[in-house]
């Protein structure tokens, strides 16, 4: 399975959306998280995310585990996206900010 952390907050560029093949990602209002049911762990997501938020749970940093339960619990809760949109209109300025989920808004 495929995780999103960190550093997706407040950046949510949406560009891993786009190639998963089987629709893992939900959207949040300033994240996006992968079901780990649906994910096939095909690895084409983690190189399109610009911000390099998104690992293989098998190489998954220390700091993100609280991520994997974070990405199960509100995929269920979240709706799905397919499609890329616009990143958040400050992205530039938060990408690479560490400690961001004290910014998350669910
Ligand atoms: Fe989708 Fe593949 Fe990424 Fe899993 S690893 S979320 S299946 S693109
Ligand atoms: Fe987030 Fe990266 Fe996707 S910033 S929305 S995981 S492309």
């Amino acid at each position: 399975t495929f995780v999103v952390t960190d550093n997706c907050i407040r950046c949510k560029y949406t560009d891993c959306v786009e190639v998963c093949p089987v629709d893992c990602f939900h959207e949040g209002p300033n994240f996006l998280v992968i079901d780990p049911e649906e994910c096939i762990d095909c690895t084409l997501c983690e190189p399109e995310c610009p911000a390099q938020a998104i690992f293989s749970e098998d190489d998954l940093p220390p700091e993100f585990t609280p991520f994997i339960e974070l990405n199960a619990e509100l995929s269920k809760q979240w709706p799905l996206i397919t499609e890329k949109i616009d990143a958040m209109s400050d992205a530039a300025q938060w990408d690479g900010v560490k400690d961001k989920l004290k910014f998350l808004e669910r």
